[in-house]
């Protein structure tokens, strides 16, 4: 029995690939390597395959029979928001069109459990301070949308042929678990600002006058080896029992916001640096305010975030340093 993980080699794919092999399970990664970095997966075998690519049902029929796969973690995505909204041809065809493949594999195949790398993304731009899984999924980009509808897809298979998935809907992930698996890709907030304190540039803030308590925006940073830890939690629930119907939606965030220049105020801790942001205009589409409820995760599958904002920002540097 083992378990495939697609985009293993990928910055969380990573983190859940470690946390698999320390807990003894046997782990195979497909990744196309286009972000992510073999040697993250430590021993693991690795299937280098673009899931979108035609010959991938193929391979990954060939792939669980080999290993004997029995639950499949899909991490395998393209996630730039931005770029999400300049090519949404690209984003579809990778996104959705991968987990196509991959899902007609694992009913070729009769693999029956699947965690899927959901987003905060599905939510676009909600009206309340804290977001419910039962409330409204209205994406405002591609990448968003392409997320949603691989949620749509994992209840359809679930109806069709019984697949059981648990699909995570990730908040602001950062931090890392180990110092080697660092986020490697500069997109976010935090290693946005670490590259611009190595730069000795001025970080940006985008707006000081949302409806906020400091007129920044508030996010939920959530710790990668929490977020990691949940999908070892959502795999032993598909395993158990109590995976009812077989389609569940969770939020995974720690419940708790920070504004922007609270994280600033933290990296000046972390990194004794005088940070002094330089304020511009609001960024298009970003939403005030997103932090998650963490009821429903909590409830059901036991986990919680164990980690709060220093931590998460203290490893993000740490990694930051080891990977320069
Ligand atoms: C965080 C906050 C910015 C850079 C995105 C995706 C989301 C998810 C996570 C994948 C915002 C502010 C940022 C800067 C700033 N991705 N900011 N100066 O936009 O909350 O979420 O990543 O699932 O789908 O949309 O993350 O890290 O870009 O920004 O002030 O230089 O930091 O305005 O309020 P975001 P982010």
């Amino acid at each position: 029995m083992s378990v495939l993980v697609t985009g293993g080699a990928g910055f969380i794919g990573s983190h859940v690939v470690r946390l698999l092999q320390q807990r003894g399970e046997r782990v195979v990664v497909v990744d196309d390597l286009s972000n992510g970095r073999a040697e993250r997966v430590g021993d693991a075998p690795l299937v280098q395959l673009d899931l979108a690519a035609e010959r991938a049902p193929e391979v990954l029929r060939g792939a669980f029979a080999e290993h004997s796969v029995d639950a499949v973690v899909h991490f395998a995505a393209r996630k730039q928001v931005g770029e999400s909204v300049e090519q949404p041809a690209r984003y579809w065809q990778q996104n959705v069109g991968g987990q196509a493949n991959l899902l007609q594999a694992m009913q070729d195949a009769g693999v029956g459990r699947l965690v899927f790398s959901s987003s905060a993304a599905t939510y676009g731009a909600p009206q309340v301070a804290v977001v419910r899984e039962d409330g409204p999924a209205e994406p405002i980009n591609p990448y968003g949308q392409t997320k949603l509808v691989g949620e749509w897809m994992n209840r359809a298979a679930g109806v069709a042929w019984g697949l059981r998935s648990a699909n995570l809907r990730y908040f602001n992930v950062a931090g890392a678990g180990w110092p080697d698996l660092g986020d490697s890709v500069v997109m976010n907030l935090i290693p946005i600002v670490f590259t611009a304190l190595d730069a000795g540039r001025a970080p940006v803030v985008f707006g000081d006058d949302y409806p906020t308590p400091d007129g920044s925006c508030v996010r939920d940073y959530v710790h990668v080896l929490d977020l990691a830890e949940a999908h070892l939690a959502a795999l032993d629930h598909l395993a158990g029992d109590a995976a009812g119907e077989g389609h569940d939606v969770f939020n995974v965030g720690t419940g708790t916001g920070a504004s922007v220049f609270e994280v600033l105020q933290v990296v000046r801790e972390v990194t004794g640096i005088d940070v002094q942001p330089e304020v511009r205009a609001r960024r298009a589409g970003d939403p005030p305010q997103l932090v998650a409820d963490v009821s429903r995760i909590r409830d059901e599958l036991g986990w919680t975030a164990s980690k709060g904002l220093r931590d998460t920002v203290a490893s993000a540097w740490e990694a930051w340093r080891a990977g320069r």
